[in-house]
């Protein structure tokens, strides 16, 4: 199923992600799709704020995985920028410490949204419109969380 709607701002977007970011749990995976520009970086630092996780969310532009540990013992949050990977499955090649089946994967993709890495990935997708500060975002996730997002 599929959730959309607008926001209108920077602001909007952070909450979007908050929301979703509270229904997440350990094992989670979120891939999100938008070229470059469209708000992924913006959505995935609302979506880290509500984790309680070590360090500031910022574009990954150099690095391709960043690692924020849990400060109370949950998920750690892996924020990949995949702008430079060919498959998702190349992800698990990376030098990452955290277990991913411990952690909450985020994915910024781009490059239309592909199945290989996780099962039942959620997925966003962040579209420009004809307005500089609006954004369509489409939500594909179970119903479970749609839900809970309206
Ligand atoms: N409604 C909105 N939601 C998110 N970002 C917006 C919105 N309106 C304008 N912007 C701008 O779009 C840009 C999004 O950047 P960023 O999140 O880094 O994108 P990406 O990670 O997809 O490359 C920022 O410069 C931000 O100020
Ligand atoms: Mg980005």
């Amino acid at each position: 199923m599929t959730f959309q709607t607008i926001t209108k701002s920077i602001k909007e977007t952070k909450e979007l992600g908050a929301k979703l970011g509270k229904l997440l749990k350990a094992g989670d995976a979120v891939l999100l799709d938008g070229e470059l520009g469209a708000g992924k970086t913006t959505f995935t630092q609302g979506l880290a704020s509500s984790l309680n996780i070590k360090g500031e969310v910022t574009s990954p532009t150099f690095v391709i995985a960043r690692e924020h540990k849990s400060l109370d013992n949950k998920a750690n949050l892996v924020h990949v920028d995949a702008y430079r990977l060919n498959t998702l499955a190349e992800i698990s090649q990376l030098d990452l410490t955290s277990d991913l089946e411990e952690s909450i994967l985020v994915v910024e993709w781009g490059k239309g949204l592909v199945n290989d890495l996780v099962e039942n990935p959620i997925k966003v997708k962040i579209n420009h419109t004809d307005n500089e500060e609006e954004r369509l975002i489409e939500i594909d996730a179970s119903i479970d969380i749609l839900e809970k997002l309206k």
